[in-house]
């Protein structure tokens, strides 16, 4: 005791001779001391039950205990974070999104740049200094776009140096006006005459075609999202059902064949149906706490075996702050989450290489929950006609579009010197969750991932009229370079 009585002494504070303190407590209850309006000077035990009091929700985690594993195969396995977001405290001012906007137009020309068709860009200004009419190629973000009464689309973007609009009316162009969305940054060839292009072309950066992976080891990654724990809709049953699956402990002897190779599995976000997230979320909780929450969302995953490796990454329902990106899940509030030895925790979005080991590049997997999705199929007239059943579609317009999130509005956005949401890296796989839909595409080589949820239809999606695939896992195979659903609904 007297140890940690002299770090309180020497802290400042007198000390009650009859102070009784965890060892453990120390630095916590110091912490609360100091934060403590006002100060106090003198502390006794009534201020360390105060103490207690205001961690009781803390103490009151189970902490997990990790079920031992048996029957599984020896095959190493390799997470590596690529591309990761990690939390400044800088506040945001007015010149932040000046920053950010130049950042992206300058990364996605760059990425523009690479293509024959736009090796010889010319800068807006120049174009409208030039005379008469003459063939041009330029970059722009767009600005506006409009239709006239005649239905013709005008396009307004703009660079560093000015802004101009194109008149689009040649077949080609008109094809893709309805991909067109602000914000994002396109490249343009045409005819300038007056103070206007005639685009002959459009160019999205889109992802260059990457050779297909296959990697030696028959292994498989399994990606769930949208568990929503605490919801009353959450399907505790199948979530289970897939939990026991992984453990080889239920399906077919092929289907446990291919259990016993899952050696990752990705949870995208909405991992607990979390608190206050939309007007009467109350009456459809059955754990209304979010610490609660997460402890039982920590309780299913604790059962999955140790040599899956579990990797993490928040989505709107979770307890953070909406803007993305998204830092990884708070620690002090996802603490039983954490304590699961063989979790990593990511950000959203993030760039994760899994199984690069002997000599093998691994994959490059692309996290991203997916909540810029909701405004892309309402605003977007080429993906509205697909809706909420298509999310390999939303994901090749995004690949195109090199961003996650191209329209300001489509989610919010916490403005940084560096765009977060440009996709630069390359990619082998994107997944995503957000809109309980389970759907598997393919692009450009790039397996796009849709996973779907482990929550009954809410009544938000009857309204909307959403039908979603609750209980379906896609499960891709590392050595096949191909992914199949399991189902257990
Ligand atoms: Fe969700
Ligand atoms: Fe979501």
């Amino acid at each position: 005791m007297e140890s940690k009585l002299t770090k309180i002494i020497n802290a400042g504070f007198l000390v009650s001779p009859d102070l009784e303190i965890k060892e453990e407590h120390i630095e916590d209850f110091l912490k609360f001391l100091k934060t403590k309006d006002p100060k106090p000077i003198f502390v006794t035990n009534e201020l360390y039950s105060e103490f207690l009091g205001s961690q009781k929700k803390e103490l009151e985690i189970k902490y997990i205990v990790k079920r031992p594993v048996d029957r599984r195969s020896e095959v190493d396995t390799s997470v590596k974070l690529k591309k990761m977001y990690r939390q400044t405290n800088k506040k945001i001012d007015i010149n932040d999104w000046l920053t950010y906007y130049l950042d992206r137009f300058e990364r996605l020309s760059n990425l523009l740049r690479n293509r024959i068709e736009l090796r010889n860009v010319v800068s807006i200004s120049r174009i409208l200094k030039m005379t008469g009419r003459q063939e041009v190629a330029t970059i722009g973000m767009v600005k506006d776009i409009r239709k006239t009464f005649t239905g013709t689309h005008i396009v307004e973007i703009e660079d560093p140096t000015g802004q101009i609009n194109l008149i689009l009316k040649s077949e080609d162009v008109v094809k893709v006006a309805d991909e067109i969305v602000l914000d994002e940054v396109i490249g343009v060839i045409g005819t300038k005459s007056k103070n206007v292009i005639y685009p002959t072309k459009i160019l999205f950066p889109d992802v260059p075609d990457r050779p297909i992976k296959k990697s030696k080891d028959d292994v498989y990654a399994a990606f769930v999202s949208d568990t929503h724990v605490g919801s009353n809709m959450f399907l505790p049953k199948e979530f289970s059902m897939f939990v026991k699956w992984l453990n080889g402990k239920v399906g077919s002897e092929a289907q446990r064949e291919v259990a016993k190779k899952v050696k990752y599995l990705f949870v995208i976000g909405d991992l607990v149906d979390g608190v206050g997230i939309y007007p009467g979320q109350e009456k459809e909780l059955v754990i209304k706490d979010i610490y609660s929450q997460y402890e039982e969302f920590a309780k299913y995953f604790a059962d999955i075996p140790e040599d899956i490796q579990i990797i993490v990454i928040p989505g709107n329902h979770d307890a953070l702050r909406l803007a993305e990106p998204q830092h990884v899940l708070f620690e002090d509030i996802a603490r039983p989450v954490y304590q699961i030895n063989n979790i990593t925790m990511a950000s959203n979005p993030a760039v994760v290489n899994i199984h690069g080991i002997d000599g093998f590049p691994g994959f490059d997997i692309l996290l991203y929950h997916g909540m810029s999705f909701d405004r892309l199929v309402s605003d977007v007239p080429f993906l509205r006609k697909f809706g909420y059943e298509r999310a390999d579609k939303i994901m090749e317009f995004l690949l195109r579009k090199r961003h996650l999130a191209p329209s300001h509005g489509s989610t919010l956005i916490n403005p940084m010197a560096r765009d977060f949401l440009v996709i630069d890296s390359p990619v082998d796989v994107f997944a995503s969750g957000h809109i309980h839909y389970t759907k598997i595409g393919r692009y450009k080589n790039i397996t796009t991932i849709g996973t779907g949820c482990f929550q009954k239809k809410t009544p938000f999606q009857e309204k909307l009229g959403h039908n979603p695939t609750p209980g379906r896992v896609p499960i891709f195979s590392l050595k096949e370079n191909q992914t199949k659903v399991m189902r257990f609904l």
